[in-house]
């Protein structure tokens, strides 16, 4: 009882602090996260490349695109960058075959503006010789290599390994784990690659030299919005509007509360602007 009294007062507290202005129409919270361009939850809002991507559902934002809905653990605004979970992911702990885990494939259009980051190992496991990662590469196993010094050597070096076993390291057949960044593979898509499962991790300690239980598991995911867009949001946000898109041709849009421009707040509205606000409120006000 107390913590929803707590939360209806949160409730009613937010939106009053920041009810000067029309900035933060479009900001707005799941958990304790913030969701602030160019990610929205609403249609309309933030940027286009990241509509239909987040879903806030019981505190916990999702993310969602095509190899399925993932956790958003943290949104790092000054690195640009998602970090991301999802349960069939293997982690140091525990080691989960069987191609249920999601990978990593992101809608072609929506490649620009979102991808793992250079410095995140995947770590795929148990891929059948025929798997692509090992076609059309001279040397051995070419495209597995150490990310950001985390390799599958490291990894191997986990519990959950003692368990499974790594098997002979120099034997036939493919290794048991291949690392690599999705730089050189692009998808991370199990069925395509022919892999029984993944891992995926980063490295925030300033050293590399941490074992492998030291490492972050989970997916880091950079995001990029072109540089002209950043400069649009910028002055629209500075002249008191929220940053949107026209839901029809994607076009950016600055809300500046009752009517939308497509500069900024201190622009004077065009004559047609001013007469749809102004009609609506007409009608808003018809009994
Ligand atoms: C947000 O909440 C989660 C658990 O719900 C917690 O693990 C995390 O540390 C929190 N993050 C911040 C920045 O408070
Ligand atoms: C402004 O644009 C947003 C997003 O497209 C839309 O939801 C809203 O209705 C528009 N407001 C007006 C006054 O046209
Ligand atoms: C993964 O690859 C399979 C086989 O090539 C394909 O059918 C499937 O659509 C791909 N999944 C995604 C999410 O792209
Ligand atoms: C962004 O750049 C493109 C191409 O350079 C240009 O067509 C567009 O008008 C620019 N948008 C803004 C808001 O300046």
């Amino acid at each position: 009882m107390a913590y929803l009294l707590l939360t209806f007062f949160f409730l009613c507290l937010v939106p009053n602090t920041y009810s000067y202005g029309h900035a933060y129409t479009c900001r707005s919270y799941c958990g304790n996260l913030t969701i602030d361009y160019p990610f929205a939850l609403q249609q309309g809002c933030g940027h286009h490349g990241y509509r239909d991507l987040l879903f806030c559902i019981n505190n916990v934002l999702m993310l969602h695109i095509s190899s399925g809905s993932y956790r958003v653990v943290d949104i790092d605004y000054a690195y640009r960058s998602l970090t991301l979970d999802e349960p069939h992911m293997s982690t140091c702990t525990s080691i989960m075959l069987g191609k249920q885990g999601n990978g990593f494939v992101v809608e072609r259009w929506r490649e620009p503006y979102l991808s793992p980051m250079v410095d995140n190992v995947f770590m795929l496991l148990h891929c059948k010789a025929e798997s692509p990662l090992f076609q059309g590469f001279s040397g051995k196993h070419l495209p597995c290599r150490n990310v950001a010094g985390m390799g599958c050597d490291e990894y191997y070096g986990c519990p959950a390994w003692s368990l499974i076993g790594t098997g002979s390291a120099y034997g036939s057949g493919p290794p048991q784990c291949c690392a690599t960044a999705y730089e050189s593979i692009k998808d991370v898509n199990l069925t395509r690659l022919d892999c029984q499962g993944y891992s995926s991790a980063y490295n925030m300690a300033p050293l590399r030299l941490a074992g492998p239980d030291k490492w972050s598991y989970g997916i880091r995911v950079k995001y990029s919005v072109q540089g002209n867009d950043t400069l649009f949001c910028k002055a629209c946000e500075a002249t008191g509007g929220s940053c949107g898109y026209h839901v029809n041709d994607f076009s950016s849009l600055c809300m500046c509360g009752s009517w939308n421009s497509t500069s900024n707040c201190d622009s004077v509205p065009s004559a047609s602007q001013r007469r749809r606000s102004w009609s609506f409120m007409v009608t808003g006000m018809d009994p």
